[in-house]
């Protein structure tokens, strides 16, 4: 596995082979090695190409940008272990070298709902640094986690939206033995907030267990979950019931999806289940 840093050095290494790409922030637990191995037996065999960068324009200025971890040499071993090909590990000033002006902005009804409405430009951020990756390792297919579903729909769009020659694949949500899923932040948690973590999924699948129920008063399936998680002293921000295919308000026989946010102690953790 070579590890590279340079875009220049990056497109010489790669050639004109096809490629597959995970694109991450680092700190890297078993659900980004699942999407590398993923990656690669959809790309039978062929390279896979792990992105490492932490995307300064995806955060709002009060989040955890400085004291992200940046965990590089561990990283590398776990993606050399899951069989990647190549490490792209890029310094701000290598993929930022000038504020980065151009931008790519998703269209609101998808991108400032649920995630975007609480983290103000948060897709935005994202869509373009995905958009510059694409533009920079140039995959025919690229792996994102269902775990941030309404990034994977968010991304899906974009390269439907501007005919981007990359097949786009959302793998599983990779979860603890007890439950919880697996996520960077994860590492924020005590032991104690670690137990009580189950409880986003296990209020999410109450409001699953409330809908194959036959109950059908969406908002009432909301207020009871939101306030489930402010009895145990939770921060929710969201927790809803939308349908799968744009995030919208549930209808009769669509497939649907349970989406919630919430914060316990200091670290927010997100976590989605498909019905
Ligand atoms: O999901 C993430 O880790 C990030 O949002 C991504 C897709 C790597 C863009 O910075």
């Amino acid at each position: 596995m070579k590890v590279i840093h340079s875009i220049a050095e990056l497109r010489q290494a790669l050639g004109s082979s096809p490629r597959g790409f995970v694109p991450t922030m680092g700190n890297l637990h078993e659900g980004h090695l699942s999407l590398v191995r993923q990656a690669k037996e959809s790309m039978n065999g062929g390279p896979v190409v792990a992105s490492i960068f932490v995307n300064r324009l995806q955060f709002a200025p009060h989040e955890d940008f400085d004291t992200y971890p940046r965990t590089l040499e561990r990283d590398c071993a776990l993606l050399e272990g899951a069989g990647c090909d190549f490490v792209f590990a890029p310094s701000e000033a290598e993929l930022y070298p000038e504020p980065q002006g151009y931008k790519v902005t998703p269209p609101t009804e998808l991108a400032d709902i649920l995630e975007g409405h609480f983290r103000p430009g948060f897709f935005t951020g994202v869509c373009t640094v995905v958009h510059k990756l694409f533009n920079i390792v140039q995959p025919t297919l690229a792996a994102f986690g269902k775990k941030d579903y309404q990034q994977l729909m968010v991304i899906r769009r974009m390269v439907a939206q501007m005919a981007l020659p990359v097949q786009i694949i959302g793998g599983e949500t990779t979860r603890s033995e007890l439950g919880l899923a697996l996520s960077s932040r994860n590492g924020y948690l005590s032991e104690a907030e670690r137990a009580e973590a189950l409880r986003l999924s296990r209020t999410l699948k109450a409001m699953i267990a409330r809908w194959q129920g036959g109950e059908r008063d969406v908002a009432a399936i909301e207020a009871a979950a939101l306030q489930a998680l402010r009895d145990a002293g939770w921060a929710p921000d969201y927790m809803v019931l939308r349908r799968q295919r744009d995030l919208g308000e549930p209808v009769e026989g669509a497939p649907l999806v349970v989406l919630g946010a919430a914060r316990l102690g200091t670290t927010r953790l997100i976590d989605n289940l498909e019905l």
